[in-house]
C-alpha cells in the first residue's frame, strides 16, 4: 500500500538496521523482512502507533496528518509525531521512551486508535492501551443512514473540541449537539461517559433515533429509561422530546440524553438556562440527500451553503456555553470559508483557535464536500 503523503524516510541498506518485527512468541523463528523495507534513521523513536484500517478511507490518504494534529491536542502540544513505514506499514512515531498516564489515555481515546508497540532496536512489543469507553463502541456503528458522520471523525472532532476547554468540570461534562441528526455525536459522547442533549430539525430523524436507543438499550440489558414526549406551546404541539438515562455496566451514575426535535436557532429557548461544557456538531454540507437539502428554514429560503445557518445559530449556540466551554465545527470549507466563521465567532465572543494542530484537520470528503474543523473558546 503506497501511502498518499510524503513519508520522511531513510532506505537503509545494512542488514544491521533491518526494521524491527512485531513480537510473537510464535514466530520468533520467522525470517526478518527484507533488506530494502523503509526504515527512519534518523530519529529512532520508540513507540509507534497503528491507525485504524479504515482511517485512511474516512480522511482521503490524510489520516497520519488529521490523527497527529488530534493527539498534539490531546496532549497539549507536548509531542510532535511522525509518519514512519516499517516493513510495508504506515505507523505514527511517538518519540517518547515511556508512555505516561496522560499519553496513555489520550492514546485510549485517540479516534483512530488500533494499536501501539514499543519498539527496540528489533522488535515491536505490543503496548496494551484501554479505551475509556464506557459503552459499547457498537452504538455508534451499527446506525447506517444518508447523511449520517462518519464516526471515526466525529469522536476526533469530539476529542478536539473536549481537549480545548479552559474549564475543568465539576461532575460530569456537557455536550449539545444542535444539529444531532440521528445522534452520531450524542451517542459519541455517551459512549466516553458524558452528558448529552441535542436539537435537529428533522423529525424523523429524532424518531428514529429514540427507536433505535430504545432498542439497543433493551438488547444490551443496560439499565435505562427512555421517553419520547410531545412538546406543547399555546396547547400546540411544536415538536417531541426525548429523555434517556443509561447507567453502563460497573458505572455509580446514569448519563442522560435529551433531544428537542425543532429548528436549532430554537435551541435557548428549547433548553431555557441550561448551559453544556461544549456544543459540538458537523453542520450541513448543503448538499442533497435523496430528495431534500440539509440546510432547513434560512429565513424562509432554500440556502444550499449553509453559510447563512450558521451566521444565524452561531449566537445562539454561543449564549448555550459555559464560561470556559469550548465549540467545535466541522463544516464543508467549499460553502463557507474559514475567515467568516472567524468574523462570526469573534463576533459573538469566542475565541478562535487557529495555530498549529488546529490548521491541519482540512480533507477532502468528494467533489463537492471538503471537511475541515472551527475550534473556538467562551473565555
Ligand atoms: C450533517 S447533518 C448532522 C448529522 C449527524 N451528525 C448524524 O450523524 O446523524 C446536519 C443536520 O442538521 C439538521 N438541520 C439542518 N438545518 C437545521 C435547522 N435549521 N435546525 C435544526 N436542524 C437542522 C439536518 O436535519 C441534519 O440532521
Amino acid at each position: 500500500m503506497t501511502p498518499a503523503y510524503a513519508v520522511p524516510t531513510t532506505r537503509i541498506h545494512s542488514p544491521a538496521r533491518d526494521p524491527p518485527r512485531i513480537a510473537n512468541p510464535g514466530t520468533s523463528t520467522a525470517a526478518p523482512p527484507p533488506a530494502h523495507e523503509t526504515w527512519n534513521s534518523e530519529t529512532v523513536s520508540d513507540h509507534v502507533i497503528l491507525l485504524s484500517p479504515s482511517a485512511n478511507r474516512v480522511y482521503a490518504g490524510n489520516a497520519h496528518q488529521l490523527v497527529a494534529a488530534e493527539l498534539e491536542i490531546l496532549l497539549g502540544g507536548e509531542v510532535q509525531t511522525e509518519p514512519v513505514t516499517i516493513a510495508a506499514v504506515s505507523y505514527l512515531a511517538l518519540p517518547v521512551s515511556e508512555l505516561d498516564r496522560r499519553t496513555v489515555t489520550a492514546l485510549g481515546a485517540l479516534s483512530a486508535f488500533f494499536a501501539a508497540f514499543r519498539r527496540d532496536e528489533t522488535n515491536l512489543l505490543p503496548v496494551e492501551i484501554t479505551p475509556p469507553d464506557r459503552l459499547d463502541d457498537d452504538l455508534v456503528t451499527i446506525p447506517k443512514y444518508p447523511g449520517k458522520t462518519n464516526e471515526q471523525f466525529t469522536r476526533l472532532l469530539t476529542n478536539v473540541a473536549l481537549a480545548s476547554m479552559t474549564r475543568t468540570p465539576n461532575g460530569a461534562t456537557s455536550i449539545l449537539d444542535p444539529l444531532a441528526g440521528r445522534g452520531t455525536t450524542l451517542s459519541t459522547g455517551l459512549i466516553l461517559g458524558h452528558d448529552v442533549a441535542g436539537v435537529d430539525g428533522d423529525l424523523k430523524a429524532v424518531e428514529a433515533y429514540a427507536a433505535y436507543l430504545r432498542t439497543y438499550l433493551r438488547r444490551k440489558r443496560l439499565k435505562h429509561t427512555a421517553d419520547l414526549t410531545p412538546v406543547r406551546r399555546d396547547g400546540k404541539s411544536i415538536g417531541r422530546r426525548l429523555d434517556v438515562t443509561v447507567t453502563p455496566d460497573g458505572a455509580s451514575r446514569p448519563q442522560s440524553l435529551t433531544v428537542f426535535s425543532g429548528d436549532t436557532r430554537q435551541s435557548a429557548a428549547l433548553f431555557g438556562k441550561r448551559k453544556f461544557d461544549a456544543v459540538i456538531t458537523d453542520a450541513p454540507y448543503g448538499v442533497v440527500h435523496g430528495s431534500q437539502t440539509d440546510v432547513r428554514g434560512v429565513s424562509g429560503k432554500r440556502d444550499r451553503s449553509a453559510a447563512g445557518l450558521i451566521s444565524e445559530a452561531l449566537p445562539v449556540w454561543a449564549g448555550q456555553l459555559k464560561t470556559g466551554g469550548a465549540l467545535g465545527l466541522s463544516w464543508n470549507s467549499l460553502g463557507v470559508t474559514r475567515e467568516r466563521l472567524t468574523e462570526l465567532a469573534t463576533g459573538v465572543g469566542l475565541r478562535p483557535l487557529e495555530s498549529g494542530p488546529y490548521l491541519r484537520f482540512a480533507h477532502r470528503v468528494d467533489s463537492s464536500i471538503h471537511r475541515d474543523i472551527f475550534v473556538a473558546v467562551k473565555d
